[in-house]
């Protein structure tokens, strides 16, 4: 904007005669800020997804390892490492290679999913864990008539079967959306689904909250405390007061 600080130059004033054609191009003696490459995908002969891409055994090691640096609840962030690898091993970070990435992880949908996403852990404490977790994949079969990997005609619920979610302690459980529902039934899965199916129907429907559905607050112990019961120990009265050896008689 044209002020007393910065005038309109008379070469601005020039170059205004003559409307820019569109798109056009600004041009910059500094550096670019992003990549002049264009951003989306188009399938080619050196780049589409039926070019198959699969690390190498000697990678797939370096995969095992990368992951492990991660917490169960955070391997989601390795993803920048593992594009990194596969970028090194074919050259550049081809359709396939982000499609091969994209696998190692659940939280990646490659197809529309349901309102309601249901992650269902069968790792081995859920599978021993309470009722196990076969129970409750065959109680979440029964209710909503669909098997893992596959979503409701209503396109309300998509369902699968994943590993550890890292809340073992309360087995089993089930990721919906973002939320943990822990301590399960084949009871309280199908209520939990029925109200979850109301809520999207019906505004005010109340649904369970996430977390433990016994009534547990978190995991401790349902059989109520047993160590740790004595009065808590009281500094006040407990503690020696200043002075005190002072005040005792000398022997
Ligand atoms: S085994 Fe299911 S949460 Fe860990």
């Amino acid at each position: 904007m044209a002020s007393k600080l910065f005038p309109v130059s008379r070469a601005t004033r020039a170059l205004r005669r003559f409307p820019l054609p569109t798109p056009y191009r600004s041009f910059s003696a500094a550096p670019q800020r992003s990549s002049d490459v264009l951003m989306i995908h188009r399938n080619k002969p050196t780049n589409n997804p039926s070019i198959p891409f699969k690390f190498s055994d000697q990678n797939l090691k370096l995969v095992d390892e990368i992951l492990k640096r991660y917490p169960p609840q955070y391997k989601k962030g390795a993803v920048m490492p593992l594009l990194d690898l596969g970028q090194r091993q074919h050259g550049f970070t081809s359709i396939s290679v982000m499609n091969e990435v994209a696998t190692f992880y659940t939280m990646y949908n490659r197809d529309p999913v349901g309102k309601y996403f249901l992650q269902i852990c069968t790792t081995t404490p859920c599978q021993l864990g309470g009722c196990g977790s076969d129970a409750i994949v065959k109680a979440i079969n029964e209710h909503l008539g669909i098997t893992p990997g596959h979503t409701t005609k209503d396109g309300l619920f998509t369902y699968i079967e994943v590993e550890c979610l890292g809340a073992c302690v309360n087995a089993p459980m089930v990721q919906i959306n973002d939320d943990y529902y822990e301590d399960l039934t084949p009871e309280s899965i199908k209520t939990l689904l029925t109200a979850l199916k109301e809520a999207a129907t019906t505004t005010g429907t109340k649904v369970p909250a996430p977390g433990p559905l016994t009534g547990r607050d978190t995991c401790e112990n349902s059989a109520g405390l047993t160590n740790l019961i004595e009065p808590v120990w009281n500094p006040e009265t407990m503690m020696r007061k200043d002075n005190a050896l002072d005040e005792q008689p000398q022997q």
